[in-house]
């Protein structure tokens, strides 16, 4: 079964529209050697979608939103639906990173139901999982992420869900597990996948590793097995660096 890679870059909360260019810039540098190796998607914040849209498919990049409403409507002050995002061209949201399981208290049972809405609006939800650094010290790891992934994908999502592994110690602090805790994790979570969604699904389902994925470490990681690609977070806020990323599938 192969998968195509993807790397996906949350810009998390930072760029205004003078960011654009670096989209272009990571279009220009996305040439066709590397189109056929790996698909790569921006995930800029909700107010340059739209703006970024047009540089994305110029680019032949996909774009991706950072979180999703429930609700496809309504009286949801400050809310954005995956409706809205599908609508300025989002193909991909993120669902449940561990900065908003943390900022905004969001349980499992909230990312469930969001990834159930972005499939409902056609968007691909890219589920995100991980442990924190006492969860793993306790030795608490594996059993975290398997339940994580038990309560967060909808039990009839599709083969093309994404899900990303982001160990929460890892994210922006220069740190990474060992290729060899990478690999379990990953493993580990193709079994409970498959154990969650059956069909022979968790063979096509893509998982990301997520966790301070820079150039000098991204062929390293990517090249673990079960590792499908990489959500990468500062990263991917410049052109050079993200397709330096995405280079490792060169
Ligand atoms: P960093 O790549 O900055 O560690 O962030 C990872 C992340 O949280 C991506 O979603």
């Amino acid at each position: 079964m192969t998968r195509r890679p993807l790397v996906a870059g949350n810009w998390k909360m930072n760029g205004l529209c003078a960011a654009l260019p670096e989209i272009e810039a990571m279009g220009a540098a996305y040439d066709d050697a590397l189109r056929d190796r790996a698909e790569l998607i921006v995930c800029p914040p909700a107010t340059l979608l739209a703006l970024a849209c047009e540089v994305t498919t110029r680019g032949g990049l996909g774009l991706g939103a950072q979180d999703c409403a429930v609700a496809p409507r309504g009286a949801h002050t400050g809310d954005i639906s995956a409706e809205m995002l599908k609508d300025v061209g989002a193909s991909y949201v993120i669902v449940g990173h561990s900065e908003r399981r943390a900022d905004h208290r969001e349980t499992d049972a909230d990312v469930h139901a969001k990834a159930a809405a972005a499939l409902r609006a056609g968007l691909t939800p890219i589920i995100c999982v991980g442990e924190t650094r006492a969860e793993r010290d306790a030795g608490d790891a594996l059993r975290v992420v398997g339940a994580q992934i038990e309560s967060s994908l909808p039990s009839s999502a599709p083969a093309h869900i994404v899900v990303a592994y982001e160990p929460v110690w890892a994210i922006g602090t220069g740190l990474t597990p060992t290729v060899g805790d990478v690999a379990e994790m990953h493993a580990f979570a193709r079994e409970r996948i498959e154990a969650r969604l059956g069909g022979g699904k968790s063979l096509r389902i893509r998982i990301l590793y997520g966790g301070s994925v820079k150039p000098s470490n991204a062929r390293e990681l990517m090249h673990v097995a079960n590792v499908d690609g990489a959500l990468v977070g500062g990263a991917s806020l410049t052109a050079t660096d993200f397709i330096g990323v995405a280079s490792a599938y060169r």
